[in-house]
């Protein structure tokens, strides 16, 4: 075992600068600290090591209180005072020192603003603008929405294709960091390359994942806080759809709907609440959010796709309860109810979609081609037109700049269903 786990030192720096700043960072581990580099903050946390590794709340502790100290010796005086009255100092680079080893860490505004101070080895203080003296943090001004998610570092699993990619565009138009976690990591990996190029810098980064496998999302939240340093809002959108009547569903095809749909948001939230839990020891106004991508079917049931319905339902019981549990570590836990995504692969499909298989099988009376099928299911809604991701950022920007609100369900669905 490492006395210096990066997952965990990681988050806790980048929280000690989210705290000082109220603005996100990305903060990653460097190569080499031999000899350190002018300018940056030391801290030994030997004293925190519990059994050899790193107590989270020890070390939270140590950390702060050291900051502190390194802040008040830096703190400008005289002349240079007024010109930095409107500045707070923060660390560039951090060497941790614990029970004979050594580690570096770098931040900035965002990945390439850490690697780019990395490789010039720059631990010269940050001076970042005060944050306004009512803001209790990102969010709490009046800004345009989607500038909320700007810098932050985010997850969306199932990111690969659908409402997912749309979400992950979304959010890296934004201005966001965001991971792509998917089974399909080739996807993942075409959509981040594609996103990185059009923007000219990191703004995406593919992980293979599974999110009904519990090892393989622990070493997802691992992976997270080595690359980044934490995350600030996780999008749980990773689901299947297995429709079948409760008189002929296989138990097989019950469970693996289960599995990914119902049991995955546990298995998300579980390692997902750790991580942000570990950023707040540091950072105890700064809130975070894990949202995760339900349905309309997760508000009313679903004919001969209870599978579905149930773990949507369920899934909503699962977001209360987490929200209740979370709350005191600044973690918001809400659910959008998106309404069909009728352009997206899993209606559109032309050879698996939804409209072809209702054509097939004469699910919808008359219709004679694809067109008939879709007029049949946007008669329904009564803004007459399917879900568009757009619909869902909205959502999505709104439950991450509303800080006075948790363990929701947001419906977006044109109208086909409302709450009472
Ligand atoms: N499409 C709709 O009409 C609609 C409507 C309401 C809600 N939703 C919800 O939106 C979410 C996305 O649906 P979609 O229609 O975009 O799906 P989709 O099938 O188009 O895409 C799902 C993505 O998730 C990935 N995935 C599947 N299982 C996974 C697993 N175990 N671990 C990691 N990744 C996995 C797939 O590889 C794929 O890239 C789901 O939660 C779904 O229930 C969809």
């Amino acid at each position: 075992m490492n006395a210096i786990d990066h997952s965990i030192v990681a988050p806790l720096i980048r929280g000690l600068c989210m705290s000082a700043s109220k603005l996100p960072r990305a903060v990653i581990p460097g190569a080499g600290v031999s000899p350190a580099p002018a300018g940056c903050f030391e801290i030994d946390l030997t004293a925190a090591l519990k059994s050899g590794a790193l107590d989270e709340e020890a070390a939270a502790k140590a950390l702060t209180e050291a900051c502190d100290e390194w802040k008040f010796e830096r703190a400008p005086s005289g002349a240079e005072a007024s010109g930095k009255a409107a500045t707070v100092i923060l660390p560039s680079c951090v060497l941790v020192r614990a029970g004979g080893e050594e580690a570096l860490y770098w931040s900035g505004a965002d990945l390439d603003e850490a690697r780019a101070r990395r490789d010039a080895n720059d631990a010269s203080p940050w001076y970042v603008a005060k944050p306004a003296a009512d803001a209790r943090s990102l969010g709490s001004s009046a800004i345009a929405r989607s500038s909320v998610v700007a810098n932050r570092i985010a997850l969306v699993t199932g990111g690969a294709q659908g409402f997912g990619e749309e979400i992950v565009r979304g959010l890296a138009a934004s201005g966001a960091s965001v991971f792509i976690a998917d089974l399909n990591l080739a996807g993942a990996e075409k959509l981040a390359a594609e996103l990185n190029a059009e923007r000219g810098k990191t703004v995406a980064i593919a992980l293979a994942s599974n999110v009904a496998d519990e090892a393989s999302v622990e070493a997802m939240f691992r992976l997270i806080a080595e690359t980044a340093g934490g995350l600030d809002l996780c999008v749980s959108n990773a689901g299947v759809l297995k429709a079948a009547g409760v008189l002929e569903q296989d138990l097989a095809a019950f469970k693996f709907v289960t599995d990914v749909n119902y049991t995955g948001f546990f298995i998300v939230s579980k390692h997902c609440g750790r991580l942000m839990r570990r950023q707040n020891r540091t950072a105890p106004q700064w809130k975070t959010d894990i949202v995760q991508i339900n349905s309309k079917s997760g508000l009313e049931g679903s004919n001969k796709n209870g599978a579905y319905a149930g773990g949507k339902f369920g899934s909503i019981g699962l977001v209360a309860s987490f929200a209740l549990e979370l709350v005191e570590y600044g973690i918001k836990v809400n659910a959008i109810c998106p309404g069909n995504f009728f352009d997206g692969p899993l209606w559109s499909d032309p050879e698996k979609g939804l409209f072809i298989q209702y054509l097939k099988t004469g699910k919808v009376p008359g219709a004679k081609t694809v067109a008939d099928v879709k007029a049949f299911y946007e008669a329904k809604v009564p803004m007459k037109r399917g879900c568009e991701g757009a619909d869902v950022m909205r959502a999505l920007y709104y439950i991450v700049e509303q800080e006075y609100e948790t363990g929701q369900a947001v419906p977006v669905t044109g109208g086909q269903v409302m709450l009472h």
